[in-house]
C-alpha cells in the first residue's frame, strides 16, 4: 500500500492527452479537447491528483510523466488486449449493447478473460498510485469491474464511478453472460453514477433481481455493511469556454467564411457526430434527402452538413457504416444535386474546438438525432455557442440530452416522417419562437456546467462514504 501518493486519481480507459511527433523528432504531448480533463484539471493540480490511462499505442510501456502541472500514468495494452478488451468486449459487445441493441453484440469468451485482465491491470496501478485514504474517480463502460478490483487491494479508498453512456434495461443486460460479474465490479464504489435517473433505477433492479442484496431507492445495501449509492449526474461541458470561443473575432470571421463557402444558402443544417451506428446518420440523411426529392425543401435554399468524426475503425460494424453512409450521400448527391450544388455536404474528418465554434455558429439548424445516446454534448455544445439567442436544435429524444433541452424540436429518430416534419419546421420557425426557445436551453446550459457536474459528483462521493447519512432503514432488512 503506497503511504505517500497521490490524493485524487481518476482512472480512465484513455489519458486524457494525445502524443504529438514534432518535426524534429521530439515527442510532445497536447491535451485532448474533451471537457471532463477541463472540469477535474483545477482539483487534480490543488490535490495532486494522477489520471491513468491507456496512451493510445499498442505494444508499448512508457513511464509516468508529468504534463502542464497534471501526473500522468500510462498503462500499456498489447495489440491483443486492444484488440480482444478495447475493440472487442468494450466496443463490440458491451457497447451495442448498452445502446439498446442496436447493433447485435457479440459475446465472445476470450475477450472476457481480456477485459478482465486489463481492469486488473488498472486497478493495481491504481492501487499503487493512491495515498492513504485517497478519493478515487473511475471513469466508463471499459472499466467496470475497477472499483470491486481496486477495493479489494485498497479498502482504504473512497471510490466513485461514472458511466458516460446508457446503462441498459434489464431485459437487454441480462442476456449478458457476464452480468453478475459486472454488476458486483461496480458495487465496489461508493457511488456509481449514470447520466439519467432512468439508468440508476435499472441498475439498482439488477442489483436486487440478480446479485439479491437490498436495496432502497437509490441506496443498496451490502452483506458487509457498506452501503452503495445509485444515482443520476447529467453530465455537462465547459459552457463558458465554449460562448467565449463562439465570440471570438476569428470564430466570427470562420463562421461567415463557412457560409460563404456554401453558397450563402437561407438555411444551413448540420450534424456532428463520431462516424457510429449508434448516432441516427443514416435515418438522418435520408429524411433529409426525401425532403429535397420532395421538393418541400429547395437545393437552392439549404444545405445539409454533415461532419462524420473517424472512429473505431477496426470494429466490423463501423467499418460497414463507414461505406453505407458514402453509398447514402452519393446516392442522394447523384440523384438530386446539380453542378455546384450538393445537397449533403459530407466530411469525414475531425476539427477542432475553434473549428466546431465556427460551424455552430454557422448553422441554423443543429441536428442531433442519435438512436440512443448517454448525454450527447454536442447538442449541449450548440447551446452554449449561440449566445445571439438564435438557432434551432433538432434532437432525439433517445439522447440523455433531451432530458434536459426540453425546448428543442424532440424526434423519434426512427420515425423518418416525423423526422422531416421536425427539419420543416426548425427551419421554417421564425426567430421569436427560436429565440425563446434557444434562450430557456442557454439558461440551462450555461448554469449546469462540467464543473457544477464534477463539483456535485465528487461532494456526494466524499459524503456517501459516511454511512451514517445513508443507514438503513428499518423496513429493509
Ligand atoms: O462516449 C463514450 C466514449 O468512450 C467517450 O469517452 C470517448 O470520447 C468516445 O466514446 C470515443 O471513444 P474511443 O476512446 O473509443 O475513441
Amino acid at each position: 500500500m503506497a503511504s505517500s501518493g497521490a490524493e485524487f486519481v481518476v482512472i480512465a480507459n484513455r489519458l486524457p492527452v494525445d502524443r504529438d511527433v514534432l518535426a524534429d523528432g521530439t515527442v510532445a504531448w497536447r491535451k485532448s479537447p474533451g471537457g471532463l480533463v477541463t472540469a477535474l484539471e483545477p482539483v487534480m493540480k490543488s490535490q495532486g491528483g494522477a489520471w491513468i490511462g491507456w496512451h493510445g499505442a499498442p505494444d508499448e510501456t512508457l513511464e509516468p510523466f508529468d504534463d502542464d502541472g497534471l501526473h500522468l500514468v500510462p498503462v500499456p495494452l498489447s495489440s491483443q488486449e486492444v484488440e480482444e478488451y478495447y475493440e472487442g468486449f468494450s466496443n463490440a459487445t458491451l457497447w451495442p449493447l448498452y445502446h439498446d441493441v442496436v447493433a447485435p453484440p457479440a459475446f465472445r469468451r476470450e475477450w472476457w478473460d481480456s477485459y478482465v485482465a486489463v481492469n486488473r491491470r488498472f486497478a493495481e496501478r491504481a492501487a499503487e498510485e493512491a495515498a492513504q485514504g485517497a478519493v478515487v474517480w473511475v471513469q466508463d463502460y471499459q472499466l467496470q469491474l475497477v472499483p470491486t478490483m481496486l477495493r479489494e487491494l485498497r479498502p482504504d479508498l473512497r471510490i466513485g464511478f461514472f458511466l458516460h453512456i446508457p446503462f441498459p434495461p434489464t431485459e437487454l443486460f441480462q442476456q449478458l453472460p457476464w452480468r453478475r460479474q459486472i454488476l458486483e465490479g461496480l458495487l465496489g464504489a461508493d457511488l456509481v453514477g449514470f447520466q439519467l435517473p432512468g439508468a440508476a433505477q435499472n441498475f439498482v433492479r439488477l442489483v436486487r433481481q440478480r446479485v439479491g442484496h437490498k436495496t432502497h431507492r437509490d441506496m443498496v445495501y451490502l452483506p458487509d455493511g457498506r452501503g452503495v449509492l445509485a444515482k443520476a449526474y447529467p453530465i455537462s461541458i465547459d459552457a463558458q469556454g465554449f460562448e467565449d470561443l463562439a465570440r471570438s473575432e476569428r470564430v466570427t470571421r470562420r463562421a461567415a467564411e463557412i457560409r460563404a463557402s456554401l453558397g450563402n444558402p437561407r438555411k444551413v443544417l448540420l450534424g456532428i457526430d463520431r462516424l457510429d451506428y449508434t448516432k441516427g446518420l443514416r435515418q438522418r440523411i435520408r429524411a433529409f434527402g426525401e425532403l429535397v426529392r420532395d421538393g418541400s425543401v429547395d437545393l437552392d435554399d439549404a444545405v445539409f452538413v454533415q461532419v462524420a468524426t473517424p472512429s473505431r475503425e477496426r470494429v466490423d460494424q463501423y467499418r460497414i457504416l463507414r461505406d453505407d453512409i458514402d453509398r447514402l450521400v452519393g446516392r442522394i448527391n447523384g440523384d438530386v444535386g446539380k453542378i455546384g450544388q450538393q445537397p449533403v455536404q459530407y466530411l469525414h474528418a475531425s476539427y477542432p474546438r475553434e473549428e466546431m465554434a465556427a460551424l455552430y455558429r454557422a448553422a441554423d439548424v443543429m441536428v442531433v438525432t442519435p438512436l440512443r445516446d448517454g448525454m450527447n454534448l454536442v447538442a449541449k455544445e450548440y447551446v452554449a455557442c449561440r449566445y445571439d439567442d438564435q438557432g434551432a436544435l433538432v434532437l432525439s429524444e433517445f439522447a440523455g440530452a433531451a432530458a434536459e433541452l426540453k425546448q428543442a424540436y424532440l424526434v423519434n429518430p426512427y420515425d423518418i416522417n416525423g423526422t422531416k416534419a421536425a427539419l420543416l419546421q426548425a427551419m421554417e420557425a421564425g426567430e421569436r419562437e427560436n429565440g425563446k426557445r434557444m434562450k430557456a436551453m442557454r439558461k440551462h446550459v450555461m448554469e449546469h456546467d462540467i464543473e457544477r457536474w464534477a463539483r456535485t459528483f465528487l461532494q456526494e462521493l466524499s459524503e456517501v462514504g459516511s454511512h451514517d447519512k445513508n443507514p438503513r432503514p428499518a423496513s429493509v432488512s
